[in-house]
């Protein structure tokens, strides 16, 4: 029966009229069969989660999710450049394991045991584990504060994040962040996957904290305690542009008198670090290795005179650079005759959509087969600035000094 629901999913697009029409004439074919509705619609329900899943799980077509174990679980990538730092311990319990996204990756090899209050989500991390191969897997359905830690080696907690609450504060989750910190007085080696708006004020003492990236979407911090640390801070990178596309990680110690190194005029590349770096606070970090300064002390933005490609910062070639006037740059935009125009922004306000009907009124300010165009909106010796960028890549044409305009 989940073959036949699966086969809706993934015989088209998976979604719209189309697998709608398929779900109707394969729900009426099953219940003409005798299935009772409810399995029916459960045996859907799982088949579009399972599609769903393809973006987090290579196997997600043997695995069982909930919509909302789903949502929370952590990806594929995510967990086992997690896991990799559990290597050679051989006793590892997943407190608050949810469908087991991160049990998954923690659990080949080794004897683990998966806690979690909600029966369904510890039934289906168990089956989804079983499916990835573990030596032993030992289940408890409790608060995890009721299990018993003793004979483990390492622990990860994944606690619930209440939602509504934005702030992100340490008690806006459940179990609360402290409660989990305080796991290392009883095993020493001890992760915490927190929201990745997380206070690094928050962070214990001597505990490494991480901030994890896809691509360019900030995704989660993961604290360490003291026993699993290797740093202070750590900027990671999962599925990076590089041909590889294996994590890459920046490490390092924030530098409070220079948070992002020096700072300077821009020069003819502009760097726009991934969220990953300015979480952790090591915009100075990347600088540093990239041989690029600051243009502003409170603006990320890195600049060089010599392009270096990096996966934590996309590179850009800076066209031209003036002050931020929507009527100024409407004009140079027209002159270039763009193909496309896609626009960042960093410590500037504003209405990125509505921007882009007053920079580009008519159909025609497109012009087709002429060049893509990033337009940058900043803050330059405290002034509203504008950078129109194109991207840089190993075999672009070096552009003119950048003219400055105005
Ligand atoms: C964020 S999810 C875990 C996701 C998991 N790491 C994954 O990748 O699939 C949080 C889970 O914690 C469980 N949970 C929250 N508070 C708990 C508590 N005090 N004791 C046991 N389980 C709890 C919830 O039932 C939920 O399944």
């Amino acid at each position: 029966m989940l073959a036949a629901a699966a086969a809706v999913y993934t015989g088209g697009s998976g979604s719209g009229s189309g697998s709608a029409a398929r779900e109707l004439a394969v729900g009426a074919r099953l219940r003409a069969e005798g299935v009772p509705a409810e399995l029916v619609a459960a045996a859907f329900t799982q088949a579009e989660l399972r599609h769903r899943a393809a973006a987090k799980f290579a196997r997600a077509e043997e695995m069982f999710f909930t919509r909302a174990g789903l949502e929370q679980a952590s990806s594929q990538a995510a967990a086992e450049h997690r896991a990799a730092r559990f290597a050679g311990r051989r006793r590892l319990a997943d407190l608050c394991t949810g469908i087991g996204g991160d049990a998954l990756a923690l659990a080949p090899g080794r004897e683990i045991l998966l806690v979690d209050r909600d029966p369904v989500h510890l039934r289906m991390a168990a089956l989804n584990v079983a499916a990835h191969g573990a030596h032993r897997v030992d289940t408890l359905l409790a608060d995890v504060r009721d299990a018993d830690l003793t004979g483990y080696d390492g622990v990860f907690v994944d606690p619930a994040r209440r939602t509504g609450d934005r702030r992100l504060a340490s008690r806006a989750s459940e179990p609360p962040l402290p409660w989990c910190f305080a796991l290392a007085d009883r095993v020493a080696a001890v992760a915490v996957k927190a929201a990745p708006g997380l206070a690094t004020d928050q962070v214990p003492p001597g505990w490494e904290i991480e901030f994890v990236a896809d691509g360019r979407d900030l995704k989660e911090a993961v604290l360490f305690s003291p026993a699993l640390a290797t740093t202070e801070r750590r900027a990671t990178v999962l599925h990076p542009a590089s041909p590889e596309g294996r994590p890459v990680s920046l490490v390092g110690i924030p530098d409070p008198a220079e948070p992002g190194g020096p700072v300077a005029a821009p020069g003819q590349y502009l760097y726009d670090p991934s969220p990953a770096v300015t979480r952790a606070g090591l915009v100075g970090e990347l600088a540093r290795r990239l041989g690029a300064w600051q243009i502003d002390p409170m603006i990320a933005f890195l600049s060089s005179d010599t392009p270096v490609a990096s996966p934590f910062a996309r590179l850009l070639q800076i066209c031209a650079s003036l002050p931020f006037d929507v009527r100024r740059l409407a004009g140079e935009l027209r002159g270039r005759g763009i193909g496309s125009l896609e626009i960042r922004r960093r410590g500037l306000a504003g209405d990125v959509d509505e921007l882009r009907r007053r920079l580009l009124p008519r159909r025609r300010d497109l012009v087709a087969g002429g060049p893509a165009i990033t337009l940058v909106m900043t803050r330059l010796r405290d002034e509203p600035w504008a950078f129109l960028c194109t991207h840089w890549f190993p075999d672009a044409r070096p552009l003119p000094r950048p003219s400055l305009i105005g």
